[in-house]
């Protein structure tokens, strides 16, 4: 088992600026060959797959792996608030909406006493993330409901990257989705959402959290973190 290291990524204390260098992708492994893209392209040509799916096929079929200086680089923003807000993760529970192929989740899982958990519509994506990302019993294919039997009060954080967007959840899905997830987080948890569009801050307030904010962030994948904590 690769051994659990401590969140090292500061690298002598210069932060990383964001401009998402054009690494050179890793090649998919084994379990991703032809048949396996015969299989779901078949799917999809039979109109079978859901839009979580698709998007996932064509991340995998054209982007490839990312390095794991490019986890570090991409998801800087996200590494970095957790460590504002927990400046000892060691101990502490993470749950990720839309967690995709499990490229973060995997990251974090290396972080020595760190717990993950995470959901995500996709099959596709829940399948990459256990075959490939490391992640086994910590993820799962699901959506709102999914969260439901979830253990209560588990989570110190749950976070979403690029999944509050209007283009992915609407207004009333991200209201679902907090209901849904509400139990899972314990008093006084975070949530931490990486957003392009700044549109869900009021729901976090009308739902009634505390120490809601919006930060700007330089760049990258996202420009926004919501921040919200349960009372
Ligand atoms: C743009 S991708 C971002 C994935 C990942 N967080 C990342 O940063 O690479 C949006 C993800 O949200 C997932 N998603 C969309 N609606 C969802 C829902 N209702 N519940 C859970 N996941 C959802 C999609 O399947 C997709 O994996």
């Amino acid at each position: 088992m690769a051994a659990r290291r401590k969140l090292g990524v500061q690298k002598a204390g210069v932060e990383h600026d964001m401009l998402q260098p054009d690494f050179q992708r890793l090649p998919l492994p084994g379990p991703y060959t032809a048949s396996f893209f015969h299989r779901w392209g078949d799917l999809e040509e039979r109109g079978r797959l859901s839009r979580g799916d698709r998007y996932w096929l064509g991340v995998l079929s054209t982007a490839g792996l990312w390095s794991r200086e490019q986890v570090e680089v991409n998801y800087w923003p996200v590494i970095r608030r957790l460590k504002q807000s927990f400046p000892v993760l060691h101990g502490k529970n993470i749950l990720e909406i839309g967690c995709g192929g499990g490229i973060l989740l995997r990251f974090l899982k290396e972080v020595e006493g760190v717990n993950v958990r995470g959901v995500d519509t996709s099959k596709l994506a829940i399948d990459y993330a256990r075959r490939c990302n490391n992640l086994n019993g910590e993820v799962e294919a699901g959506g709102l409901s999914s969260l439901d039997g979830f253990p209560s009060s588990w989570a110190d954080v749950i976070l979403s990257v690029r999944v509050m967007e209007p283009l992915t959840l609407t207004d009333s899905q991200v209201r679902g989705y907090l209901r849904h997830s509400d139990h899972v987080l314990r008093r006084g948890g975070l949530h931490l959402h990486f957003v392009t569009e700044n549109v869900h801050e009021d729901t976090f307030r009308r739902l009634g959290y505390a120490d809601v904010t919006t930060e700007p962030l330089k760049g990258g994948l996202f420009n926004y973190c919501i921040t919200a904590k349960k009372r």
